[in-house]
């Protein structure tokens, strides 16, 4: 191995306590839990309460993670928040490190919707891998239920909030991140959108400045379902000739839990069987970044995944962003 490799070293996860079933669901807006449950894989989804915020679950996230890593809060040199829904917008992730009492860390905040845990791991692997930190905390957590629009059936029974978090170590022995790919394309931005919409207001003659706010999530659902099935297996299979692995070498496919058609389709079309595909969408539906990381730590813990085994992770969404990286799990 040449120059300093990356160890994963702890995970952890947390989703608010409050769960909305697709029953209840379905006296809010005219669905049912059969059409969510076949269309999306869906059955029920945690939702933060208005006194709970973005910093108090991705605290709980990163403080499981260090302490499976076996890390002080006070080794940990970076910590980035993927996050597009931060609970102030000039960010979090500062909150977060002074919750956890990370003082000797730098954070900061990094959106890139629900690519963004994958976007932050890579974003994380750079400043190891050049020696300028040894421990990272990558958290990947959003509160899509504030931006939600709750009377639109076509996007507010895919939503849920969480948050989880990776632990990233330099390690000189051995490099677990075995390649990654990273996209985007801004010419599709249109398909997903939190958007900001100024509302004009004039201080003085002629100074006018737009005074808004953002607006709801909008979705073009069949476009980002096209979109996703086609490029996600294109950019895990880059990831993983840059791993110089192959998909028979994969033990667990790790997406972004957006739909389980998308994660059927892309297990398919890459031809890793589903009992390598990892899903927990019916228990959380879609938490945007926090989604890769919740899974990957619950199938940690479960004994699932175990050191050593071929994580293939992919992110995918608003943006358009997307991105695959190919790693082993452990020290
Ligand atoms: O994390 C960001 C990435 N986001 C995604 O990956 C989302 C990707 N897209 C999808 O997962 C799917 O497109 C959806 C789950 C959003 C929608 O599934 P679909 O199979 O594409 O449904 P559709 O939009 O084609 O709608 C089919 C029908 C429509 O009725 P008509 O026009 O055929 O009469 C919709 O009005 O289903 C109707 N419909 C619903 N019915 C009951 C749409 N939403 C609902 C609903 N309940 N919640």
């Amino acid at each position: 191995m040449n120059g300093i490799g990356i160890a994963f070293t702890g995970s952890g996860s947390a989703a608010p306590a409050h769960i909305l079933d697709n029953g209840t669901l379905s006296q809010i807006v005219e669905t049912s839990d059969e059409w969510i449950a076949d269309r999306t894989g869906i059955r029920q989804r945690h939702l933060a309460q208005p006194q709970e915020s973005l910093k108090t679950i991705a605290v709980e996230a990163a403080q499981k993670a260090l302490d499976m890593a076996n890390i002080q809060p006070m080794d940990v040199d970076l910590i980035i928040l993927a996050t597009s829904t931060p609970d102030d917008l000039f960010g979090t992730a500062s909150q977060i490190q002074a919750e956890l009492g990370a003082m000797k860390a730098v954070a900061f905040d990094l959106t890139a919707a629900c690519s963004g845990f994958v976007f932050g791991l890579v974003t994380a692997a750079q400043f190891i891998r050049t020696g300028v930190y040894q421990n990272v905390l990558v958290i990947g957590g959003d509160l899509l239920s504030r931006w939600t629009d709750w009377s639109d059936r076509r996007t507010c029974v895919l939503f849920g909030d969480g948050a989880g978090a990776v632990v990233m170590q330099a390690n000189l022995e051995c490099d677990r991140l075995l390649g990654f790919e990273l996209r985007s394309d801004g010419t599709q931005n249109n398909c997903l959108t939190l958007a900001y919409q100024a509302q004009p207001k004039t201080l003085i003659e002629p100074v006018t400045i737009g005074q808004g706010s953002f607006q709801f999530i909008q979705m073009n659902g069949q476009e980002v379902y096209r979109f996703a099935v086609r490029k996600v297996p294109e950019v895990i299979e880059k990831a993983l000739f840059r791993a110089n692995l192959s998909v028979e070498q994969v033990d667990w496919l790790v997406l972004h839990q957006a739909n389980q058609r998308i994660l059927d389709a892309v297990a398919d079309r890459l031809g890793i069987p589903s009992e390598k595909v990892i899903s927990n969408m019916a228990r959380y539906g879609n938490t945007s970044a926090a989604s890769i990381p919740i899974a990957l730590d619950e199938a940690v813990r479960s004994g699932k995944i175990k050191s050593g085994d071929a994580i293939a992770t992919s992110g995918f969404g608003a943006g358009l962003t997307w991105g695959a990286a190919v790693f082993r799990w452990g020290r």
